[in-house]
């Protein structure tokens, strides 16, 4: 309907991207490194939204227009009952699509109870097959062969096409573009490689870092060539490249190289209820306050009214350091 908001750049509010839960198992050092995130790091449980709360909160995005859903974290998988919660979101009536990004590690438990739940797609973080890199790469938290074992479990669960997401970092696992792309090949799970990007405040970006999506698609393509495919829905943040030989299709995701501000129809809510409009915002809105409230669905599209953001776009010509919300509350 034209009741519908749109922001000021006259971007639809399509996506949500919800955070389940902060905290994390895993220490990644592109988003919380050991480091600078102790290892107890998370909210008091009673800060987090609830189920009642977060079913109410996507109704109120739904009427509002969203009509995908992503669960992320943190690690989503550490929040207790998830597939309860899920059996919940997935009765919500216009949700079309809900996915959940992991790092996979918790996931040969649970994709049973997930898929049985009705949760339609599952994401996997997978940025190496060599077990020490990935070891240091989870921050000495994780073990390749429980993420390999998570993603076997997904498939036999019933969840038909399964997406890795690889972040590439330059003379950390770049050599891996090639064993991951064979590995997704042969399992015929969607790969995705994604650039390293400069999210919150933790991880000491440095833009020589970044091996940029064109690269990465020249060395496939001389291995097994590649054409482009087209965005199989509007604003699709992976450019999709399939096999010529017919061994599937694989995804850049090019936040760095080739911003794509001008199609996000993205919102973001974090475990404990306060809306991000852009994966770099400064500051979030809490919503809590307006949960219990009919007025819910026109301060959220006030809020998304005001939406100006396209900080990729503008990247380039950031210097000063700003203030950005850090990666692990927002889910990516
Ligand atoms: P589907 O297309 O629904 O499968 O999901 P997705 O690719 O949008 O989600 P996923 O969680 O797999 O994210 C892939 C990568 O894209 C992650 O590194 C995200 O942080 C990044 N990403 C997702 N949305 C945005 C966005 O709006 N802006 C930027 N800069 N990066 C994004
Ligand atoms: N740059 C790019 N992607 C990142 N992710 C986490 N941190 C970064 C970063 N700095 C990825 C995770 C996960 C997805 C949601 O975001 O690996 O796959
Ligand atoms: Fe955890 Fe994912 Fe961040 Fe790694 S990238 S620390 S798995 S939330
Ligand atoms: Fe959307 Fe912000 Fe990412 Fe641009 S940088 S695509 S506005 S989330």
């Amino acid at each position: 309907p034209s009741d519908l908001p749109r922001d000021r750049l006259g971007r639809a509010l399509h996506d949500l991207r919800l955070s389940v839960i902060e905290a994390c198992n895993f220490r990644c050092p592109y988003c919380m490194p050991a480091e600078r995130v102790p290892d107890d790091y998370g909210l008091d449980a009673a800060s987090r939204l609830s189920f009642d709360e977060i079913e109410r909160l996507v109704r109120g995005f739904v009427r509002v227009g969203v009509r995908k859903l992503r669960i992320t974290g943190g690690e989503p998988l550490l929040r207790k009952r998830l597939p309860e919660l899920i059996a919940r979101l997935a009765a919500i009536e216009g949700l079309d699509d809900i996915a959940l990004t992991t790092n996979g590690s918790l996931l040969a438990a649970q994709a049973r109870a997930l898929h049985e739940a009705g949760l339609h797609r599952v994401t996997v973080s997978l940025d190496t097959l060599d077990p020490a890199q990935f070891a240091a790469l989870s921050g000495g938290r994780g073990d390749l062969a429980e993420v390999l074992r998570g993603i076997d479990a997904a498939r036999a669960a019933g969840f038909a096409k399964i997406k890795l997401n690889c972040v590439v970092q330059r003379g950390i696992n770049d050599d891996q573009a090639l064993p991951l792309t064979a590995f997704a090949r042969t399992h015929g799970h969607t790969l995705r490689f994604i650039e390293y990007m400069d999210v919150g405040t933790c991880n000491d970006w440095d833009a020589t870092r970044v091996v940029p999506s064109a690269e990465l698609r020249d060395i496939l393509h001389a291995r097994w060539p590649l054409h482009p495919l087209g965005p199989q829905y509007r604003g699709e943040v992976a450019a999709r490249h399939a096999f010529d030989d017919g061994g599937g299709e694989v995804g850049f995701v090019s936040s760095i190289s080739a911003p794509f501000c001008g199609d996000c129809h993205r919102a973001r809510v974090s475990a404990d209820g306060r809306l991000y409009t852009c994966l770099f915002a400064g500051e979030g809105t809490d919503l809590r306050p307006w949960l219990g409230d009919d007025a819910f669905d026109a301060r959220l599209a006030a809020l998304w009214r005001g939406r100006g953001d396209r900080y990729s776009e503008l990247r380039s010509g950031h210097v000063a350091p700003r203030k950005r919300v850090e990666m692990f509350l927002v889910g990516g």
